[in-house]
C-alpha cells in the first residue's frame, strides 16, 4: 500500500524515475471488482483498464526474441471464424482433428491439456465450420520460452502488470492448473538438457550419481537417456511416458514405478534451479536458499518458482521382474465373483509395497487390468514367490483369472515393454485418496468396498497404484504430506463429463465426485491422504488433505518466496486467499 501511493505521486511528475524504479520494484495495478456481494482485488483481463496496451505486448514479444504468439485453439481450423477472423482450412481441421487422441502431440503443442475440462471445451474439433469457437479458459498469450531469460521476462511482465501467469510444460495436470482464462503462459516444453553425473559433488552429503533435467524434459525421455549411460541407470519418473519431470510431477511429490523402492520424485531432488516471483536467477539446495527447497520439494506445482531444472538423484540399473494380472468378461461375468479377487488383490497391497513393488492397475466396474506389477531387483520366480498369497487366495475361493509372469534385465526394457502409451481428450473430473499401510491393515475390508461404491456412483472406475514410498526409502525431509510415508494404495477417481454441459451440471458433478465418489474412500480411510496432483479440487480441508502437518510452514513459506501472488495453481498454499469467480475466469484475490 505504502509503495503503491509512493509510486503514484512520482508518476505525476517524474514518468522517467518510475520506469526506472519498476525494474525492481513494480507498482500494482489494482484492479478492484465487485462480485456476488463481495470485494476482490483481481488480475487484469482484456477490456480491463489496467490490461496491458498492445505497445507492452509487443515490448514484451521483442524482450523474448519474438517467441509470444496470441492463443488461437488448435481446433479453429474447424471454424469459419475465430474471434472474427476467417480460419477454417479443411485439410488443417483434419490433421488437427486425428492428432486430438494422440498423448505425445498434446504435448508438444503450445497452450493444449490432455484432459480437456479446464478448458471448458469451447473450441474442440468439429465437422460444422458455423460452430462457434471462442478461446475459453486457454490463455490470451503463450511465450514458448527458449532461454531462462525468456521464462523470467514473462514472471516480470505478469508480475508488474498484474496479468494471470500459468507455467504450461506438458499439459498433464488433471486439474487444469496448466491453463487458465485471459492469463499469460510460459511454455518450458522446449527445455530439454539433461546431463548425467557419477558422483554428484553439490552440497547435501550425497556423492552417488545424479542427472540434471531441464523442465521440459518427459518420463520415458528421461528413462531412455538413462538407459544409455554407461553403466545404466534409473531415475524415478512417472508411470506415464509423457508426463513431465521437472514440472508438477516433482513439485507435488512425483510416485512412479520405482517409488516404492527408492522414494518419491520428490525424495530425489539434490538441487533446483528456479527462477522466483520476483524475477531473481536462484539456486535451491542444501545450501543455498534451504526453506524454498524443502518447498520446492512436493509443495505444490506453479506455487514457489519456475523451475528451470532440476538435479535429482540415479540408482544402477537391475534386473526386473514384472506380471500382468487380468479378470475380466473371459474369466466371469459374475460381479460378486470379480469384486472377490478385487478384494484378493487390494488386501495384499501391504505384501506388495513390503517386497519393493509397484502395480499400475485400471479398475472399471466389472473388470481388472493390473498391468504390470513391477518388480525390480527381483526374478521371475521370486516374484511368483511374492505373489504366492495372491494366487491361494483364488484358487481357494475359484476365481478365474489370467496372471503371467515376465523377467528383463533392467527395468527400462520391463518399462518399455509392459506400460502402454496413454491418450488424450477425456473429459473428466478427478479425485482420489492415498491408503496408508495402517488403514489397509485395519480396515481393508472396508476399502474395497469403499472402492467398489465409489466406483459403481462414478459409473466408471479408477486408476490404481500400489506403491508405498516410505517403505525402501531413507527418509527425507520435504514437503509431501507425512502419510505418505506410509502410504501403500493411491487411486484415482474419475468422472466423465460430457462436453456440452451448463456450469450448474459441471457444479453438480463436482458436489457428486466430492460427496459419492470420494466420499466413501474417504470415510474408509481415518489415516490417509490425498494428493495434490492427483485429486479432488473440492477436496474438502485440502490444506489437511494434501500436506497434514507441513501445511502451515508451506504457507509462510509462499508469502515469503511469493507474497503478490504471482504463480497461482488451485489448491496449492497460499491459494485460500484467492478466487476464480465470474463463471471460471477471473482470478481474485479476497479483500
Ligand atoms: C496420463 C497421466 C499419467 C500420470 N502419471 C503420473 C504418475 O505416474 N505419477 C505421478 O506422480 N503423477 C502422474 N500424473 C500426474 C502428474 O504428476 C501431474 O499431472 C503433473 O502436474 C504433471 O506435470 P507436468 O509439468 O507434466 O504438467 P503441466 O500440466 O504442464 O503442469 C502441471 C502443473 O505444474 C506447473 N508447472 C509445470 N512446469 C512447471 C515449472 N517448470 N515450474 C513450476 N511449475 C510448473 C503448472 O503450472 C501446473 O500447475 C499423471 C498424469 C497424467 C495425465
Ligand atoms: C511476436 O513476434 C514474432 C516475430 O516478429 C511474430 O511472428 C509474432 O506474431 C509476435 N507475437 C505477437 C503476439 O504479436
Ligand atoms: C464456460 O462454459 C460454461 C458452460 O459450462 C459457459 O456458461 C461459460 O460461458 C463458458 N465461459 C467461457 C469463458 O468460455
Ligand atoms: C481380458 O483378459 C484377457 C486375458 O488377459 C485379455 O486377453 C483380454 O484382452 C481382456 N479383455 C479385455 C476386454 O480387457
Ligand atoms: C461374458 O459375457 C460375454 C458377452 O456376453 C461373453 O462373450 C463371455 O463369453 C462371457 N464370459 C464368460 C466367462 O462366460
Ligand atoms: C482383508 O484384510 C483385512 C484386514 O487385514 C482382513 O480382516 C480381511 O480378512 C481380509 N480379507 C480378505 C478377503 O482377505
Ligand atoms: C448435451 O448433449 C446431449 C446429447 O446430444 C443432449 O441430450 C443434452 O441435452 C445436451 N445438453 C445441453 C445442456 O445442451
Amino acid at each position: 500500500m505504502k509503495y503503491t501511493f509512493v509510486y503514484q505521486l512520482a508518476a505525476s511528475f517524474l514518468l522517467s524515475s518510475v520506469i526506472a524504479l519498476a525494474q525492481t520494484e513494480a507498482p500494482t495495478t489494482e484492479n478492484i471488482v465487485q462480485s456476488g456481494g463481495r470485494r476482490y482485488a483481481c488480475k487484469c483481463y482484456p477490456g480491463d483498464r489496467c490490461w496491458p496496451t498492445s505497445q507492452k505486448w509487443k515490448a514484451l514479444n521483442d524482450t523474448v526474441g519474438g517467441t509470444i504468439k496470441e492463443v488461437i485453439p488448435n481446433w479453429a481450423v474447424c471454424y469459419n471464424t475465430f474471434e472474427g477472423k476467417p480460419t477454417y482450412n479443411a485439410a488443417a481441421c483434419a490433421e488437427a482433428t486425428a492428432n486430438f487422441p494422440l498423448e505425445q502431440w498434446t504435448t508438444d503443442q503450445d497452450i493444449l491439456n490432455l484432459w480437456i475440462f479446464w478448458t471448458n471445451n469451447t473450441c474442440l474439433p468439429t465437422t460444422n465450420p458455423g460452430d462457434t469457437c471462442t478461446l475459453g479458459y486457454y490463455p490470451e498469450y503463450v511465450i514458448r520460452a527458449k532461454t531462462k531469460a525468456d521464462i523470467k521476462a514473462g514472471i516480470d511482465f505478469a508480475r508488474n502488470n498484474n496479468v494471470r501467469l500459468i507455467i504450461r510444460n506438458t499439459g498433464h495436470d488433471f486439474m487444469g492448473r496448466s491453463t487458465g482464462y485471459g492469463s499469460l503462459a510460459i511454455n518450458t516444453h522446449d527445455f530439454k538438457s539433461v546431463e548425467f553425473t557419477k558422483r554428484y559433488t553439490g552440497p547435501g552429503g550425497y556423492t552417488g550419481g545424479a542427472v540434471t533435467v531441464g523442465a521440459g524434459i518427459q518420463g520415458r525421455e528421461l528413462l531412455r537417456l538413462g538407459n544409455q549411460q554407461s553403466p545404466k541407470v534409473a531415475i524415478v519418473t512417472g508411470e506415464c511416458p509423457t508426463v513431465g519431470f521437472a514440472g508438477g510431477y516433482i513439485q507435488g511429490g512425483g510416485h512412479g514405478p520405482l517409488a516404492t523402492l527408492y522414494g518419491l520424485a520428490a525424495d530425489q531432488a539434490l538441487s533446483f534451479d528456479v527462477i522466483t516471483a520476483d524475477g531473481v536467477y536462484r539456486t535451491a539446495n542444501a545450501r543455498e536458499n534451504p526453506d524454498l527447497f524443502w518447498a520446492l520439494k512436493g509443495g505444490g506445482p506453479s506455487t514457489f518458482a519456475t523451475i528451470v531444472s532440476v538435479t535429482v538423484k540415479t540408482f544402477p540399473e537391475t534386473k526386473a521382474a514384472g506380471a500382468v494380472f487380468r479378470i475380466n468378461g473371459t474369466h466371469t461375468n459374475d460381479t460378486e465373483v470379480f469384486w472377490k479377487g478385487f478384494r484378493a488383490f487390494h488386501n495384499l497391497s501391504n505384501h506388495y509395497v513390503e517386497n519393493g513393488m509397484f502395480v499400475y492397475y485400471q479398475l472399471l466396474t466389472d473388470s481388472l487390468n493390473a498391468q504390470p506389477f513391477v518388480a525390480p531387483t527381483k526374478t521371475a520366480a521370486q516374484l511368483k514367490e511374492i505373489l504366492k498369497p495372491l494366487v491361494d487366495q483364488l484358487n481357494s475361493q475359484n476365481i478365474p483369472h489370467s496372471l503371467t509372469y515376465h523377467e528383463y534385465s533392467t527395468f527400462f526394457d520391463l518399462y518399455i515393454d509392459l506400460f502402454a502409451d496413454e491418450g488424450s481428450g477425456a473429459n473428466m473430473l478427478v479425485g482420489g485418496r492415498l491408503f496408508t499401510k495402517t488403514d489397509i491393515r485395519n480396515n481393508g475390508n472396508g476399502i474395497v468396498d469403499a472402492i467398489r461404491q465409489s466406483t459403481e456412483a462414478s459409473q466408471y472406475g479408477m486408476i490404481g497404484h500400489i506403491v508405498g514410498p516410505g517403505t525402501g526409502a531413507p527418509v527425507v525431509d520435504n514437503a509431501i504430506h507425512p502419510q505418505w510415508r506410509d502410504g501403500s494404495s493411491f487411486s484415482i477417481s474419475v468422472l466423465l463429463q460430457p462436453t456440452n454441459v451448463t456450469w450448474a451440471e459441471k457444479r453438480a458433478a463436482e458436489v457428486f465426485l466430492t460427496d459419492q465418489v470420494d466420499g466413501p474412500l474417504r470415510a474408509a480411510s481415518p489415516n490417509g491422504a490425498a494428493y495434490v496432483n492427483e485429486g479432488n479440487l473440492e477436496e474438502p480441508n485440502w490444506q489437511q488433505a494434501y500436506w497434514g502437518s507441513n501445511y502451515p510452514r508451506l504457507l509462510s513459506l509462499k508469502k515469503k518466496w511469493d507474497p503478490k501472488g504471482v504463480f497461482y495453481a488451485r489448491t496449492t498454499p497460499g491459494t485460500e486467499d484467492w478466487e476464480v469467480i465470474d463463471y471460471g475466469t477471473r482470478l481474485c484475490k479476497k479483500v
